[in-house]
């Protein structure tokens, strides 16, 4: 067979570890794997190089506007150009229904924008902030079957979070069309009690937001909808954790059956609460929940390592700092008015790379694993996350040697910052294939991009196992289906 494209000679990596092989692309697919391919009408020479799966980033911000009302400062083409610069060919971002939004038509406004200007391809979940009959029995079935498997929930934000009883209705709806519920598990009464007292005492520094954000309130919400997803076995997915208590919740649910997973994000391995507490400037390090400290880090790292934390995401939530977004009353801002969140898509995969491969916490299967095989299985997206006959050829080729010191000025997004300013990384991916188009070339200076605007394309997921209920019910449930009733 004649190959279009051979990416020849380097050490291609999968789930499952290391192997020098070539890989053979005929059009938008992987055809072969293997040593000693026949050449290809375009050669990409590999040697001294490893061959990823590109990075599936499954939790994204982009062209959104926050819980605050705030718009983010990157819209499809300026986030998926820097996601790609950083390795990563697939986004999973979000569509945003707020409350009084018709589920249809948030929808449709999402596709037709990413459709336009985005230049990788992208799947979507849906925010649920009104789980009305109309929303539960009409709206989410109907996103479901377009290939939207997936909804995120908030237990805490005044203008998107769900009652216990909404979030139940939220579960069985998922549990019976088989999609997965991402939970943004923070406890609302704690940090909204808290807040008030410090803004009345005249506490409004950005150092506060991460004061009032307790550890204690991610672990009680973590508990509370592990305990809530168990009432109607449902799997859910916890984004963004960030404390050794909300990890240890995740892995103890885990180790009795119950199907819960885990995601955590560069800001809590790679920052901790000292970064906010810089004056005005924290605000540049504000997310919910914030960066802890040096032990909730390490519980991070460990949590990737055996499996508590399945995934590893961005959370790019992208807001400059200036009125648009972090500072919308200048000075004076408080903690409570900046938008929160921080950037992440384009600098995701080299930091890890750096600091997890680069210095021994994580093999390099477990790299891919974290970074793209997961998000595949999980989110299901069967054609994406490896580098095997019948997959998409979206491929990162590194550079293990490149050191590159981090500048705002060489990314590729909106937001005009970046929390890792400075520092010094080592890997790099140098060319990145989306569906076989060669789009980034970094491997000589100046880079190169060639991809166009839409060139994205929409990926309906399939159903995958991992939303798939356990088949396992708590003892007081089962005791309501032994009388003959059912949920
Ligand atoms: O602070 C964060 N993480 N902002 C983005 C919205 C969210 O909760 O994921
Ligand atoms: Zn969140
Ligand atoms: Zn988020």
């Amino acid at each position: 067979m004649q190959f279009d494209t051979v990416v020849r000679g380097g050490t291609v990596v999968n789930a499952d570890g290391p192997a020098r092989a070539d890989v053979g692309i005929v059009g938008e697919r992987i055809t072969a794997v293997g040593e000693g391919l026949a050449p290809g009408k375009r050669e990409i020479d590999a040697r001294d190089r490893l061959v990823m799966p590109g990075g599936i980033d499954s939790h994204c911000h982009i062209e959104q506007v926050s819980s605050f009302g705030i718009m983010c400062a990157d819209d499809f083409h300026s986030a998926t150009v820097s996601a790609a610069f950083g390795g990563t060919t697939t986004v999973i971002p979000f569509c945003a229904q707020h409350r009084g939004d018709c589920i249809p038509e948030v929808l449709a406004d999402y596709h037709r924008r990413a459709a336009e200007k985005a230049v990788i391809d992208y799947g979507f979940h849906l925010i649920v902030a009104n789980p009305d009959e109309q929303t539960l029995s009409g709206d989410l079935p109907a996103a479901i079957e377009t290939g939207v498997r997936s909804f995120k929930i908030f237990m805490t934000y005044e203008r998107m979070r769900l009652h216990d009883e909404q979030i139940l209705d939220v579960l069985m709806t998922a549990r019976s069309h088989g999609a997965l519920v991402m939970v943004h598990a923070e406890n609302h009464g704690i940090i909204s009690w808290l807040a008030g007292r410090m803004v009345g005492q005249g506490r409004v520094a950005p150092r506060y937001h991460a004061i009032c954000h307790t550890r204690s309130s991610e672990a009680e919400a973590i508990n509370r909808v592990i305990a809530l997803a168990e009432v109607v076995d449902t799997p859910i997915l916890i984004v963004h954790v960030s404390t050794i208590e909300g990890v240890a919740a995740i892995r103890q649910a885990r180790a009795r059956g119950v199907k819960v997973y885990g995601e955590t994000c560069p800001q809590y391995l790679f920052l901790t609460a000292r970064d906010i507490d810089r004056g005005l400037e924290g605000a540049m390090f504000c997310c919910s929940p914030p960066p802890r400290d040096e032990a909730a880090q390490q519980a991070c790292w460990q949590g990737l390592k055996d499996g508590a934390l399945a995934v590893y995401s961005s959370d790019h939530a992208p807001y400059r700092y200036d009125a648009s977004g972090k500072l919308p009353k200048g000075e004076k801002t408080s903690f409570k008015e900046m938008a929160n969140g921080v950037p992440g898509l384009e600098l995701r995969l080299p930091l890890l790379f750096s600091e997890g491969v680069g210095k021994g916490r994580i093999s390099l299967g477990e790299f891919v694993q974290l970074t793209a095989t997961h998000h595949a299985e999980v989110y299901g997206l069967p054609s994406k996350g490896r580098i095997a006959p019948g997959c998409d050829a979206d491929i990162a080729i590194w550079d293990t040697t490149r050191s590159v010191k981090i500048s705002s000025t060489a990314l590729h997004d909106n937001t005009g910052y970046t929390p890792y300013e400075g520092r010094a990384l080592t890997g790099w991916p140098v060319m990145v294939l989306s569906r076989g188009d060669l789009i980034i070339d970094q491997s000589q200076s100046p880079s190169v991009i060639h991809a166009e605007r839409g060139r994205g394309r929409f990926i309906a997921r399939v159903r995958s196992d991992a939303a798939a209920p356990a088949g396992r019910r708590i003892a007081e449930v089962e005791q309501l289906a032994a009388w003959g009733d059912s949920l």
